[in-house]
């Protein structure tokens, strides 16, 4: 004789909280969504409205007088790790441009990018560098961050000549820069990016230092 056959019907309250629980991730996966969407622009918004602020505290209060500072769109640059036109700035003081003021990239940070403005004055001088974006850990690599500490400084005044180009490195490794307890990476990238940047600065003289404002094509 031939078994009965079991046909399992499936539990509708089962069936029902499974329901609910999918739609439930649908509703929190869209409101993820809406929120990114919604806040990146914001936040993008704040980052340029930060940057700036930061490159008026470089140019220092030469750059109060309105017109004082005056964007320069240039072309990528390898050497700032810049992939696409970006922008630099100009402190005009009577007519000329007293300094320049430069978006750079160290790539190798700890962490990934860290990206910099490093301000150079017409004799190549560094005016001042600030760090305007990392990911690097607390309490170690974040002590390039001027509001974590004096770090960052130690670049105010210094050249391509001074020191010469094989100290431009921490000095773990035969370098005038020094490091920070426990996090060699960080300031390795930083001080690299920072020589990068006044190299660039000395190859592009003419579109960066000319008062008449015309970028490079
Ligand atoms: C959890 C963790 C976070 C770290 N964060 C950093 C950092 O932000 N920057 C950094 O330079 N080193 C960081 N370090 C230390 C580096 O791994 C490395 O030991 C240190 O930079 C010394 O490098 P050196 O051997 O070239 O001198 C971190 C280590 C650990 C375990």
């Amino acid at each position: 004789m031939a078994a009965p056959e079991t046909t399992e019907r499936p539990d509708p309250a089962a069936f029902r909280a499974g329901l609910a629980l999918g739609g439930a991730a649908l509703v929190v996966f869209a409101l993820v969504l809406a929120t990114v969407h919604w806040t990146e622009p914001r936040m993008a918004q704040n980052r340029a409205r930060d940057a700036l602020a930061l490159v008026r505290e470089i140019a220092g209060a030469e750059a109060d007088p309105p017109g004082a500072l005056r964007p320069l769109r240039l072309p990528p640059a390898g050497e700032l790790h810049q992939n696409t036109a970006f922008t630099a700035y100009q402190l005009l003081i009577d007519g000329r441009v007293a300094s320049v003021i430069l978006p750079a990239v160290a790539p190798d940070g700890y962490s990934g990018r860290i990206e910099l403005l490093v301000g150079i004055d017409d004799q190549g001088r560094v005016t001042r560098v600030r760090v305007t974006r990392h990911h690097e850990t607390v309490g170690l690599g974040d002590r390039i961050d001027r509001a974590r500490s004096a770090w960052i400084t130690q670049f105010d005044g210094r050249s391509l000549t001074d020191p010469v180009q094989e100290r431009w490195n921490v000095r773990k490794d035969g370098g005038d820069f020094d490091q920070i307890t426990g996090a060699t990476l960080t300031p390795r990238a930083v001080i690299h990016a920072v020589a990068a940047a006044l190299q660039y600065a000395a190859r592009h003289r003419e579109p960066l230092f000319d008062p008449a404002g015309q970028a490079a094509p």
